[in-house]
């Protein structure tokens, strides 16, 4: 088992050599459309805004005007991006939000495809880019981000959203950046991911081998996984198109590690996913959620004793203090959730001082993919995404 996860965790970055006749068919351009095209299709015109980090990074910001209530930003999960919202057309979450007149906004955490650009930096040569976790999505991304829809929209607050990663971030920008706990009005927690202590199998393996995975990878150069234009990335996406690629990429891989839903994610619509899906980021990311899982801590990133001792003043990385995160936080868990166990949202529910409402979806097979792309979102979730928004606008 260890070596298996080992081969198939090096295959994901290392360059293969294929047959010329495979390469070729690997590479056939399979037109993708990007998030303002999928939005034009739903009948809504989309802006495009390139908001840059006090750091450099260029992200790309995508606006659906509507005029109701206060403007909401929805932020994507680890290796995804904006288009993870728009995917399954009127039954995706931005769409219903944007067809009842909300005011939507979809970001992109640096490293993902539309968000893989620098002022100065260049992501395909200097190594440095990569140097970021979900510590710089909070720290940086998302201060970037609100204060360019506030401007823009000459509001005070806006309501968030976020899938796993996309509210993690939300917690490390109250804690370190307090003065954001003012602009996020309702911060709705979809897979609320924070503490990962009972992420048990079959992640186990997994989290075992990261330390060794990390020291391979430095030693090796890498610092990225899964670019959308290497070759690999395009190997697997084509064996996941494969017949044999439903048993391997889902039901092997997706359904396993993320919790099995067949009902509400059937075979039908992994190839309409697979063409969005999985996205970019770096290995420090990967790692830093590594630590996050094996310390039982949510703390900042984990360099060894000596660097510890000269960027914290403490040989081990200090906790983020989710006491200081003063923005009213729904928190959304699912019983079939292989990522974010119930447990570990109840760790989270009692650090957080303002949980104005904590629910579990009404269906046991709901897991951490179906708050983005279940069949039948308007039955369990839009009713409670809709009722947060209304209860608690301004
Ligand atoms: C927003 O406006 C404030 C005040 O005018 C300005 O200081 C800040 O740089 C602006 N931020 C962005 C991201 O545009
Ligand atoms: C570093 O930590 C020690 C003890 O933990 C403390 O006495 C000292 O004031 C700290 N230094 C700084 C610069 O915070
Ligand atoms: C949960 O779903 C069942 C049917 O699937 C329904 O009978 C029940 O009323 C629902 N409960 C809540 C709290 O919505």
């Amino acid at each position: 088992m260890k070596t298996l996860i080992f081969i198939v965790f090096f295959l994901f970055v290392t360059p293969v050599n294929l047959t010329d006749a495979l390469r070729n068919q690997v590479e056939s351009n399979e037109v993708i459309m990007n998030f303002p095209e999928l939005a034009k299709l739903q009948g809504h015109p989309c802006e495009e805004h390139d908001v840059i980090t006090q750091d450099g990074y260029v992200l790309k910001l995508f606006h659906i005007p509507g005029k109701r209530g206060l403007p909401i930003l929805l932020m994507h999960g680890i290796l995804d991006s904006s288009d993870t919202w728009i995917i399954k057309g009127k039954k995706s979450l931005a769409v219903a939000l944007a067809n009842t007149g909300h005011d939507i906004w979809l970001g992109n955490c640096r490293g993902n495809h539309y968000s893989r650009r620098h002022v100065s930096l260049n992501p395909d040569l200097d190594d440095i880019f990569w140097d970021f976790s979900f510590r710089e999505h909070g720290y940086h991304d998302l201060p970037a981000l609100i204060d360019t829809i506030l401007n823009n929209t000459g509001a005070t607050k806006l309501n968030a959203i976020g899938h796993s990663q996309g509210n993690s971030i939300f917690y490390v920008l109250g804690a370190t950046r307090p003065e954001y706990n003012e602009r996020v009005n309702l911060l709705i927690a979809l897979a609320p991911v924070s503490f990962l202590h009972h992420m048990g199998h079959p992640w186990g393996p997994v989290v075992k081998l990261i330390p060794e995975m990390g020291s391979y990878f430095k030693s090796h150069g890498i610092v990225e996984i899964l670019n959308q234009r290497s070759l690999f990335y395009k190997l697997l996406k084509f064996l996941c198109h494969q017949p044999i690629g439903y048993a391997i990429c889902v039901q092997g891989v997706i359904f396993t590690f993320f919790g099995k839903d067949i009902e509400e994610l059937p075979p039908a619509v992994w190839p309409i996913i697979f063409r969005h899906v999985p996205d970019s980021t770096s290995i420090k990311n990967l790692i830093h959620y590594g630590q996050v899982t094996r310390t039982k801590r949510f703390s900042h990133f984990d360099y060894g004793v000596k660097k510890n001792l000269v960027l914290y003043n403490s040989s081990s990385p200090p906790e983020y203090d989710h006491s200081r995160v003063g923005m009213r936080v729904v928190l959304l868990a699912a019983e079939n959730d292989m990522v974010c166990r119930p447990n570990d949202v109840a760790i989270l529910r009692r650090k957080l001082p303002n949980v104005v409402r904590y629910a579990v979806i009404n269906r046991t097979e709901y897991s951490h993919l179906d708050f983005v792309w279940a069949e039948n979102n308007h039955i369990y979730l839009f009713p409670l995404v809709f009722d947060m928004l209304k209860n608690y606008d301004l």
